[in-house]
């Protein structure tokens, strides 16, 4: 096939330019044709303050290859590798994922383990016919303890083929290591999770199925420890934001079928002897293929490619954690029960599923402070403050007088809570506040979430130089999602509106961490909004179409990247200047493909059935 091609443009070039073959030969036609395909290449991008793979190194300089590996028919089946350290003396990892794909594929979810535990959580860009390439550079010096060995390295990316979705994700992994002078990172790292590296299979838990419990002894000389939490709804729990109450699953029935429960509201809770240590009120990620695909080709939401794992101090747990037994860790998934005449409450359980799992970030004195627990201070609990989290909610469901039908049901939740937890001088306290004001109009067809999570943390105790130190962090993450729904016999359409946020500020932490992603003090504001449309015949072709504007500020490490940018119909318009419009080949491979059986088998929520 790709034979005649050339044949053919040699003869037609031939004819009319015979000094480019003289010139250049069959070389410059094997160019021009690799560089239109490529040009057929939609590359995707998440907006992100850049990372250097390979930083400027006085000493040690190595990039390894880590993994090169087709992801096809891999549920279940992750890929497994050995990782040998370089022999040089390196403070600083850094990896380089590229990924490509073509033909039609869902988003995945990957996650990406040294043995037991997990180091990063990506999910991939849906594919198009003529193909896509992303990269992302991110920062892994925050797991040197884990890169100073040898480790099983497991990358799990669960993709299916058949005659539908038939894009397989390639994948290439490398990783560099170099000498930085970094900050000082955790000494010891310890697994919550399934600890499954020994059967080659992912550690993630799947909760409420799994009970995501696990015995953990913390090293004697402990000075501090942090527990940061990796946890993202999928299924009936992806859109998690915009679920209803339970009362309400089925008043849309006949028109968008079944509606998920739990309310709009979670909550992750991590448990230590089984008393509260801290809680996570999760940011609303929102995958390629959420709410409408034209939204993320190629600008993809914000953190799809690395999802943030929130914090949670549990150094005021230490003198009762520095026993030399083991201690219970639990991670557990909540939403809320609204009986229609009782109090509202967290419920004990959420719908199917969350992958969830977490790990302990142990920094030992080193003997310099002499920060370590002391003898009579050991098996002492922490003073913990936790009132019941507060929640109001409405929700008012109209009917038609005369039919009977459910017209439409609008309902919110506004909560808040405290928490705190002390011993000595440490100390981990918590401020969150959530609303979120629902609307489910046309029957349901139509549906709009406005919601707000924000919070404040602050951890105080003797910091790695010995003094006293209190770091704070402050969040917002603010979300307006409008999508209106069209089912015609053999037809269908998705009209999505969108708005949303993340912003973090961040006074500073112990080593870098896993929720700014960098080290000390640093300010984070970045918004996305646009509009996006889908339509498809059933047995005929779609058309997908959007236009998405990302701002996006990010001061750390002393210095501020500015990015503002926007796509329409996959066109990128980059800080108000006309970059490369998007080639024919390109173009067309984002807007059409096949057209789908329903909005549930593309969106995982909304009418039709989900398979088939
Ligand atoms: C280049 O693209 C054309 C058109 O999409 C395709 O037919 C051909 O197979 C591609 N060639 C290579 C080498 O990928
Ligand atoms: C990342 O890896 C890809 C594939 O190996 C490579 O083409 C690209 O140049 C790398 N990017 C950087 C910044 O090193
Ligand atoms: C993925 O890798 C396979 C095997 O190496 C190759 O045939 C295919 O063209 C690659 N796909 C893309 C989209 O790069
Ligand atoms: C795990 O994978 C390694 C390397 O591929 C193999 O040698 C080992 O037998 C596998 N273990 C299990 C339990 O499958
Ligand atoms: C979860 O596991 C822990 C530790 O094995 C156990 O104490 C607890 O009862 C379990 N919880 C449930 C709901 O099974
Ligand atoms: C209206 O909503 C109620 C409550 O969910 C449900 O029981 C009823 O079946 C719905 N009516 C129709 C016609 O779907
Ligand atoms: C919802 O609709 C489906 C398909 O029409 C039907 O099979 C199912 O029984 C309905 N469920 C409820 C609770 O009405
Ligand atoms: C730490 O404790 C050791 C032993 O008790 C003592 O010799 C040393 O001076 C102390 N160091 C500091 C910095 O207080
Ligand atoms: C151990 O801690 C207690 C309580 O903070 C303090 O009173 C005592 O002096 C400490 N002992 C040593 C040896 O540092
Ligand atoms: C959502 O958008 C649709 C279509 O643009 C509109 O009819 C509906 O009123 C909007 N919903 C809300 C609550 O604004
Ligand atoms: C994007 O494509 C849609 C559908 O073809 C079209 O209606 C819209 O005008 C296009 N937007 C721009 C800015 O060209």
């Amino acid at each position: 096939m790709i034979m005649r091609t050339l044949c053919c443009l040699v003869c037609i070039l031939f004819g009319f330019y015979p000094f480019v073959l003289a010139l250049d030969g069959r070389s410059a036609l094997v160019h021009r044709q690799a560089q239109q395909n490529s040009s057929a290449v939609l590359v995707d991008f998440q907006v992100y303050k850049p990372v250097e793979f390979v930083p400027e190194s006085t000493g040690c300089n190595e990039v390894l290859l880590l993994m090169e590996h087709q992801f096809a028919f891999s549920y279940g089946h992750p890929f497994v590798g050995n990782y040998v350290p370089p022999a040089c003396d390196f403070d600083t990892v850094r990896i380089n994922l590229t990924v490509t794909s073509q033909g039609r594929q869902y988003d995945r979810l990957a996650l990406m383990f040294l043995g037991d535990i997990e180091v990063f959580r990506t999910s991939t860009a849906e594919p198009t016919t003529n193909g896509i390439i992303w990269t992302y550079i991110k920062e892994m010096s925050q797991y040197l303890a884990l890169w100073k060995t040898p480790q099983k390295l497991i990358f799990d990316l669960g993709n299916l083929i058949d005659n539908t979705y038939t894009g397989p994700y390639n994948v290439t992994l490398t990783a560099s290591f170099t000498k930085q002078n970094n900050v000082r990172v955790a000494d010891v790292i310890l697994p919550i999770s399934s600890r499954q590296s020994a059967n080659n299979v992912s550690s993630a838990f799947n909760v409420p199925g799994d009970n995501a419990t696990v015995a953990l002894k913390i090293p004697q000389t402990a000075s501090r420890a942090i527990v940061s939490i990796s946890a993202c709804g999928q299924s009936t729990e992806e859109f998690w934001w915009s679920n209803v109450f339970s009362q309400d699953t089925d008043d849309f029935n006949s028109t968008v079928g079944e509606l998920y429960g739990y309310s709009p509201f979670r909550e992750i809770q991590l448990l230590i002897d089984g008393v509260l240590a801290g809680v996570v009120w999760p940011f609303p990620i929102i995958f390629t293929g959420g709410v409408a695909p034209g939204f993320w080709r190629p600008i993809v939401g914000i953190d799809a490619f690395d999802l943030r794992e929130p914090e949670i101090d549990i150094s005021p747990f230490l003198p009762l954690l520095t026993d030399g037994k083991a201690h219970s860790f639990q991670i557990k998934v909540v939403g809320l029960n609204t009986p229609p005449n009782g109090p509202v409450t967290l419920s004990q359980s959420v719908g199917s599923y969350w992958v969830v799992t977490g790990k302990v970030f142990v920094y030992l004195d080193d003997g310099t402070t002499n920060n370590s627990v002391n003898a009579s201070e050991r098996r002492v609990l922490p003073k913990v403050v936790a009132p019941k989290p507060e929640f109001t909610i409405t929700r008012n469901l109209v009917q038609n007088s005369r039919t009977g039908a459910n017209e439409s049901l609008s309902y919110s939740v506004k909560g808040k809570r405290t928490f705190s937890i002390t011993s000595g001088s440490t100390s981990w306290t918590q401020t969150l506040s959530y609303s979120n004001v629902g609307l489910l109009n046309q029957q349901g067809i139509s549906q709009r979430n406005i919601l707000s999570t924000t919070g404040e943390s602050s951890s105080s105790g003797i910091g790695l130089d010995g003094t006293q130190t209190e770091y704070r962090t402050t969040f917002n993450y603010p979300l307006d999602v409008n999508t209106t729904y069209g089912i015609g016999k053999n037809s269908l359409t998705i009209n999505a509106l969108m708005s949303r946020g993340l912003e973090i500020s961040s006074t500073g932490g112990l080593g870098i961490s896993t929720y700014t992603l960098t080290s000390g003090p640093s300010d984070l504001q970045t918004k996305q909004w646009g509009t996006a449309y889908y339509s498809s015949i059933t047995g005929g072709s779609s058309l997908s179409s959007g236009e998405t504007t990302d701002k996006f500020t990010e001061t750390s490490g002393g210095t501020t990247y500015n990015r503002y940018v926007r796509a329409v119909n996959g066109t990128v318009i980059d800080n108000g200047q006309n970059s490369e419009p998007i080639s024919p080949l390109a173009q067309s491979g984002w807007r059409f493909s096949p057209g789908r059986a329903s909005v549930r088998s593309i969106l995982g929520r909304g009418p039709g059935k989900l398979y088939g």
